[in-house]
Formats: C-alpha cells, structure tokens, sequence
C-alpha cells in the first residue's frame, strides 16, 4: 500500500516574531506544496528518501533502535531530516503504534526559503505516517502534533505555520495557554501578491533566539515593539475584511519597519522590499523570519511590474495563488 500526501507552503502577512510572545498572526497558505509519500516495511525501519530538501537525493534509514544509517554521503542530512524523524517520533507515540514506514519526500518549492516547508513537512509527515497505519486524525490532532514538532526541534516555534499548513485559508492565530486561537479571515477583496525570495543565510531557530536575547537587553523597548506588532495585526485583520487595501498596505510597510527595528531584515531583503514598492506595490514587508528569504509585497494590478521589480533586486520571484487547501491526501494505491 502506498499513501501520498502533501501540505501547503506558508506565507506570512503580518505578525510575525511577536506570535513567538503571544500577539496574533495573520498568514496564508500558497499555491506550492510539498509531498510525503509513505509505504509500509516490514522490518520496523523508517526509511527516508528526501528530494529538494536541502541537500538533494538524501537516503536515510531509521533502525527501530533509534541509529541513523545514512544511504548517501551529505554532510547536512542530519538537519534535513530532523522534522521528518521528529514527526514519526511524536506520532507514533500519540497513535502507539511503531510500524516501519518508507517515505519519500518531494516538495515544489524552495526549501529554508521562508515558505513554511518545516511545517508543510511536519503536518504531512504526521498526516502521511497515521494514514498509511490506518489511523484517522482531525485536522486539531495533526495542527497539534506538527507544532511539536517544530517545537521540539527549532525549541521555540508559534502554531502559525503548522495551522496553515493544516487548515489552508488565510488565518489569524494567536497563541494561548492552551490551544491556540485559529479562525478562517474573511477577504472583502482580493489580495494580489507577489513573493520574493533570496537565499536565507540563518535559520529560524536563529532568528528567534536573536530577537530573544535583543529582548534580555531592552527588554521594555523590545516589548513595546511585540506590542506595536500585536496592535497592527488586529487592524490589519479588521482592513483586510473590509476590503481596505490601502490600509492593509500601509499596514505591511509599519510592520516591515518594526521587523526592521528587531534586526532581522537584511541589505537583500530590503532591497527587494524598496523595488516593489517603487514598482507599483501599495505594501512591502519581509515574511518569515528574516536573515534573507521571503519577502511579500501587496501589488494589485502591478503584479508584472512587482515581479520584474523584485528579479532585478536579485531576488526570485513567485506570483502564487493564496489559501489553497491545507494538507490533503492525494494519492491512496492498495
Ligand atoms: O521561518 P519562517 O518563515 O517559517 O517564519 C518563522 C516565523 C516566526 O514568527 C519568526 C517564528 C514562529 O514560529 O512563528
């Protein structure tokens, strides 16, 4: 038996860094997806094939003691695989079930870009390993366990991009004491984006830890900033639902200051943020973590122009459609 499954790559709209201490998030699934296909074995192994990971072609065994064999020779496979391994590990503790799996991943967009594949990877993991043991699990169950497992393997992670990736849409998240606060945001008009990106050259782990100790220093300051952040989210929530544009563009230039001001945009990101505006674009930030990646420019009826703009600041861009479905199964062959 075989199961495919896949899961959504994320963008973030606003709120980003402060969702880490608790404000709400808004971000969006996209049109570009990452693929988990999964087959039994019979000797309690799991076997991983990455494909477009970060490193390309990566073999890894999982012996059911818990050893790693590696099947080709690359030096970064180890982080690689680290959701993967951490996925099955959690999900199979939840189900309490220990079959061997052989998986296989694929994704068609560019990975530990920003574009939310540790999370698209982590719920299709889940999803593809409980399907192919013949278990069911509801979308909370799957959102819950691919946020530990970004949780336990980046230490500090909000449930933003795990949600996305589940339910799909375009949402707003905020974190609570106990589950997180996840409801659908209802467009009053189009949001015609562009995405750009640039190759990232620290981790969100990293990005995190260094807000976190800029925070340890100006602690006050820091968190007038997490709050400016919290603040602007709710506005943007409230614009984007009227269908106020110009707002929500506005909006995305304060919050690409604030990120700004916590020192996590780069020369690269900046430059691709400044040409899309100068092309035409009503709102310009940095999403994700920052430290190059992703960038999201709000461009209605430029998004040509935005485009062009965005490649000859030397970045790539991508013209996606938003809030596809979340993570589905794509493929069952008995
Ligand atoms: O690195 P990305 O694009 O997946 O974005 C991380 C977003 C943060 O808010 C910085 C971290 C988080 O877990 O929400």
């Amino acid at each position: 038996m075989k199961v495919v499954v896949s899961a959504p790559g994320v963008v973030k709209f606003f709120g980003e860094h402060a969702v880490v201490y608790g404000t709400g998030a808004i971000a969006a699934s996209i049109d570009k997806r990452l693929y988990v296909t999964a087959k039994l074995r019979t000797n309690g192994e799991v076997k991983i094939a990455a494909y477009d990971l970060s490193t390309h072609g990566v073999i890894v065994t999982l012996k059911p003691n818990g050893e790693i064999v590696v099947g080709t020779d690359y030096g970064k496979v180890i982080p690689a695989i680290a959701y993967v391994r951490k996925a099955i590990e959690l999900t199979r503790e939840y189900l309490g079930e220990r079959a061997g799996v052989e998986l296989e991943i694929k994704s068609d967009m560019p990975v530990g870009a920003g574009l939310g594949t540790s999370a698209a990877v982590s719920v299709a993991t889940v999803f593809a390993y409980a399907t192919i043991t013949g278990h069911e699990l509801e979308k909370r169950e799957i959102a819950k366990l691919g946020h530990r497992t970004e949780l336990t393997v980046q230490g500090a992670a909000s449930p933003m991009d795990t949600a996305v990736a589940t339910y799909g849409g375009l949402l707003y998240i905020k974190p609570t004491s106990s589950s997180p606060i996840i409801e659908p945001v209802k467009k009053g008009a189009e949001l015609p984006t562009v995405i750009g990106y640039v190759k990232r050259v620290a981790t969100t782990k990293e990005l995190v830890a260094w807000v976190r100790k800029l925070r340890d220093r100006y602690t006050k300051l820091v968190d007038q900033i997490i709050w400016a952040i919290g603040e602007l989210v709710e506005r943007a929530r409230v614009a984007i639902e009227k269908g106020e544009l110009r707002t929500v563009g506005e909006l995305m230039n304060i919050n690409h200051g604030l990120l700004e001001a916590l020192g996590v945009s780069d020369k690269r990101l900046n430059d691709m943020v400044y040409a899309a505006r100068m092309a035409g674009a009503i709102g310009a930030k940095l999403s994700g973590a920052g430290g190059g990646g992703c960038m999201l420019a709000l461009a209605p009826n430029r998004l040509k122009e935005v485009a062009t703009a965005i490649a000859i600041a030397n970045g790539t861009p991508i013209i996606t459609e938003l809030g596809v479905e979340g993570v589905r199964v794509e493929k069952v062959e008995k």
